[in-house]
């Protein structure tokens, strides 16, 4: 499976140490099945933005061009121009976040931030903390600086932050460069932090006096129940990851970071060395849009478009795929997390997957060392309520066989073991 080729590579041997950290992208490698007309894909967490309204984006990208070419076309400010970072502070404010302009800089998607971070802060051999599962592009990220990465479970509630303590009083004070979560509706698991655990994280934090990484492109994407807290709202020392992919467009490649002074000038002088400055164009192009009350309304549809794909896969999981099989249930966001009995790898089933008609992530690339085998993310944001029930049903027919066979194997006793753990 994947587009990765082959190739002999007469440079072997030249490339840093680093490089052999890095995996590819699952969900990059599926890219190509995962766009032909007869596959339903429920790998990738691509936004559906055919509902952003393309016309208002071009008069927002003409009057950018228009009104503000001279800036538009030339270099900016590193830190990203002033006029977005008051809009993005009162994104912000309305989350319930207080700070100013001065406490952000725009960056390349929250994928840059996560990027910049992992260059400020990691030493090849650090120990990180991150939940596990995890954000695959952020463990691609963090690996290239070569971390030992240690991942800390969830449940429906999120981060076992118990768990977590255990593991600080493990590593002692200072045993960890930072702690970096998703505590709204987690990329892959689908599920949100509890407001008690994220008063217990923030203290944590404090007291072990570790950085904390709040990672939150979903956060405005709820279907139902009340919002919680940010861990940023609870405690002005989080390092906040925002971003305009999920509430507008991914194309744009906008995203901030809000930390205080001290990191924020680490990150400034890192940003400075990737890329100069982000692309005033799309900056200015994203200050018209987000200027006026068009975009509300849009994300309103695309919240309700979601929840709507979320309903016809939770339907179609609870109808389709039998009892020994766990699934989260998504408040908000892009992801379900299934869990299938521990002796399943459902690597291998992709291929046959594929040729079903039907495409997930394998669990294992969302764990920085081969766990999660057994597990898969799908992703309800992008197919159609109609495809994702065909899509859930052609991905239950080729897991039926596998299943079979494990009651095959427990009720002859095979799976002892197994059996009592699944
Ligand atoms: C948890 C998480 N963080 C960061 C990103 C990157 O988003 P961006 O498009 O802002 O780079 C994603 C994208 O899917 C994500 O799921």
């Amino acid at each position: 499976m994947g587009t990765a080729r082959v190739v002999f590579d007469r440079w072997d041997g030249r490339y840093a140490e680093r490089m052999s950290a890095i995996r590819s992208s699952a969900v990059r490698d599926l890219f190509a099945a995962a766009s032909r007309p007869d596959i339903i894909s429920l790998s990738g967490g691509m936004p559906e933005v055919s509902l952003v309204p393309t016309e208002a984006v071009a008069r927002a990208a003409a009057a950018a061009i228009r009104e503000h070419g001279t800036e538009a076309l030339q270099y900016g400010s590193s830190e990203g121009r002033v006029q977005l970072r008051e809009i993005i502070v009162e994104l912000m404010a309305e989350s319930g976040m207080r700070l100013k302009a001065d406490d952000l800089i725009v960056t390349a998607g929250a994928q840059q931030a996560l990027d910049l971070l992992a260059k400020i802060f990691i030493d090849p051999g650090d120990t990180i903390i991150t939940e596990g599962p995890t954000y695959l592009g952020a463990l691609q990220a963090f690996s290239a600086y070569q971390p030992n990465i240690v991942c800390i479970p969830m449940d429906d509630d999120g981060m076992r932050v118990d768990l977590l303590e255990a593991k600080l009083r493990e590593l002692g004070p200072r045993g960890a460069k930072f702690i970096y979560t998703i505590p709204n509706f987690q990329n892959p698991a689908g599920v949100t932090l509890t407001p008690e655990r994220r008063r217990k994280l923030v203290d944590l934090a404090r007291e072990y006096d570790i950085p904390l990484i709040e990672d939150d492109p979903y956060g405005r994407l709820r279907f139902e129940g009340g919002h919680a807290k940010t861990l940023r709202a609870l405690d002005e020392d989080v390092i906040y990851l925002g971003t305009t992919s999920k509430i507008f467009a991914p194309g744009l490649r906008l995203g901030w970071v809000a930390a205080p002074a001290p990191i924020l000038a680490k990150l400034l002088l890192a940003k400075q060395a990737a890329d100069l400055c982000g692309s005033a164009y799309a900056q200015v192009t994203a200050e018209k849009y987000f200027t006026g009350t068009r975009w509300r309304r849009v994300l309103q549809d695309l919240t309700r478009t979601y929840a709507e794909r979320r309903d016809a896969m939770l339907e179609a999981l609870a109808e389709h795929l039998p009892p020994e099989v766990r699934y989260t249930r998504p408040e908000g966001g892009f992801f379900v997390w299934v869990e299938l009995p521990e002796f399943l790898d459902v690597k291998p089933l992709l291929a046959e997957a594929v040729e079903a008609g039907v495409t997930y992530v394998p669990g294992d690339a969302f764990f920085p060392d081969g766990r999660g085998r057994n597990c898969m993310r799908l992703a309800f944001c992008f197919a159609k309520p109609d495809d994702i029930r065909e899509g859930v049903r052609r991905l239950a027919e080729v897991l039926e066989d596998r299943l079979e066979l494990y009651r095959a194997f427990q009720a002859a006793g095979v799976l002892e073991g197994e059996a009592k753990s699944a």
